[in-house]
C-alpha cells in the first residue's frame, strides 16, 4: 500500500500540453478514479504514475519519496489494461506465474501463490487452459490475477472493463470492488464511464482537457458539481440546462429563464444580473401547477420509470417520473425544480455559482 502524490504535474508532447498543473493526493488504500472523456489525459496520467512516461514538470511521490526517476519495475505497481495483454500460447497458470518467474520466485512458492489468487478470483478450474481459449471476462480475471500475484503496493487500471459486454461489465465491476475491499490496496482507476466511477470509487477526479475540474467523493461530485461540465458528465439521464439570469424579484433573488416569464426563487444568492445556466437533474424536475410551461414532445417508458421530454421555450428538458400520470404527447405541463435542487453555473466560465 502506498500514498501517491501528484504535485503540479504538467505533461507536454512538443507544443501540445496534455496535462496541466495537476495536483492530487491519493490516500493510502484509496480507490481513486480518474474520470473524463476520451483524450482528456487519463492514460497519460496513469502511465506517469507507473513510470512508463515522465512528467515534463512537477513531482510524483510515493509515500513522500520522489519517484520521477525511479524505474517502472522498481515502483511496485501493477497495471491492468483494457486489452488483457495475456500470453495466448501460455496456460492460465503460466500467465499467472510469469511475473513470479521473472523475479526468481521458487516453484513451490509460485504454486501456492497461484492457488491463492485462483481461489480469490474463482479461476481454479481454468488454470490448465490456454488463455486464448477463455472468454473476455475470464481473460480479464486472469489479468487481474496476474496483477495481484506479486502483491504490488499500487494497482493501476486503464479502462479494464471497456471490452466487456454490459452484463459482464457490471459483474466485473462488483468483482473489482470486492477485490479492493479484500486487499485494501491503493488503486487508481481510469474510465470514461461515470457509472463505473460513481459505483466503485472512494473519490473521483473529474478531468477535461488535461485539467482537474473536481476532486471529491461520488456523492459530492453528484450533489455539488463544481462546473457545468462535471454536472453534465455525471448522472444519467443527463442534467437539464436552462440559460437565464439572476435578478431581483419581489421577495429576493430569483432565477429568470431566458424567454420565460416564471421566476424560480434562489434564496441564498445575491442578485447580480449575472448570466447563468440553471442545471436540474431529470429526477429533480417535477410537474407542478404554475411551473415553467413545457409542451410534452416524447414519452419513454422503461416499465419502472418514464422519461418525459418537454419543450421549454426554445429547448428541450427531460423529467424522470415513476408514472406518466396520464401525460400525453402534445400536453402542456407546468415544470418546477424540486426545492433546493437547482444548480447554478456561470454562463461564461461554467463555474458553479450556487447554491
Ligand atoms: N505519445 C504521445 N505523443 C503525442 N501526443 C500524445 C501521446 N500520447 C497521448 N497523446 C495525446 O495526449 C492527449 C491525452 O491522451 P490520453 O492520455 O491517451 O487520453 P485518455 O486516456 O484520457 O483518452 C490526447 O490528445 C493524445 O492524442
Ligand atoms: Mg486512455
Amino acid at each position: 500500500m502506498a500514498a501517491i502524490t501528484l504535485n503540479g504535474i504538467r505533461k507536454s508532447y512538443g507544443p501540445h500540453t496534455v496535462v496541466e498543473n495537476l495536483s492530487i493526493d491519493v490516500n493510502r488504500g484509496e480507490f481513486l478514479t480518474l474520470l473524463g472523456p476520451s483524450g482528456c489525459g487519463k492514460s497519460t496520467i496513469l502511465r506517469m504514475i507507473a513510470g512508463l512516461d515522465s512528467p515534463t514538470d512537477g513531482g510524483i511521490l510515493f509515500d513522500g519519496q520522489r519517484v520521477n526517476d525511479v524505474d517502472p519495475a522498481r515502483r511496485n505497481v501493477a497495471m491492468v489494461f483494457q486489452s488483457y495483454a495475456l500470453y495466448p500460447h501460455m496456460t492460465v497458470r503460466q500467465n499467472l506465474e510469469y511475473p513470479l518467474r521473472k523475479r526468481g520466485v521458487p516453484k513451490a512458492r509460485r504454486a501456492g501463490l497461484v492457488d491463492d489468487v485462483a481461489a480469490i478470483l474463482r479461476i481454479g478450474p481454468l488454470l490448465e487452459r490456454r488463455s486464448s481459449q477463455l472468454s473476455g471476462g475470464q481473460q480479464q480475471r486472469v489479468a487481474l490475477g496476474r496483477a495481484m500475484i506479486r502483491d504490488p503496493a499500487v494497482f493501476l487500471f486503464d479502462e479494464p472493463l471497456s471490452n466487456l459486454d454490459a452484463t459482464l461489465r457490471a459483474h466485473m465491476r462488483a468483482e473489482i470492488i470486492r477485490l479492493h475491499l479484500r486487499l485494501g490496496k491503493t488503486m487508481v482507476y481510469v474510465t470514461h464511464d461515470q457509472i463505473e466511477a460513481m459505483t466503485m470509487s472512494t473519490r473521483i477526479a473529474v478531468l477535461d482537457g488535461g485539467r482537474l475540474l473536481q476532486l471529491g467523493t461520488p456523492d459530492e461530485v453528484y450533489a455539488r458539481p463544481a462546473t457545468r461540465f462535471v454536472a453534465g458528465f455525471v448522472g444519467t439521464p443527463r442534467m437539464n440546462f436552462i440559460p437565464g439570469a439572476l435578478v431581483q424579484g419581489d421577495a429576493g433573488c430569483v432565477f429568470r429563464a431566458d424567454g420565460l416569464t416564471l421566476d424560480v426563487p434562489v434564496p441564498s444568492l445575491a442578485p447580480s444580473g449575472r448570466q447563468v445556466v440553471a442545471g436540474i437533474r431529470p429526477q429533480d424536475l417535477l410537474p407542478a401547477e404554475g411551473g415553467l410551461p413545457g409542451r410534452v414532445t416524447l414519452l419513454e417508458s422503461t416499465g419502472q420509470e418514464v422519461l418525459v421530454t418537454a419543450a421549454l421555450g426554445s429547448q428541450e428538458v427531460v423529467m424522470r417520473l415513476e408514472d406518466a400520470n396520464g401525460l400525453r404527447v402534445g400536453d402542456t405541463v407546468g415544470l418546477a425544480p424540486r426545492p433546493g435542487k437547482l444548480h447554478l453555473f456561470d454562463a461564461e466560465s461554467g463555474e458553479r455559482v450556487g447554491p
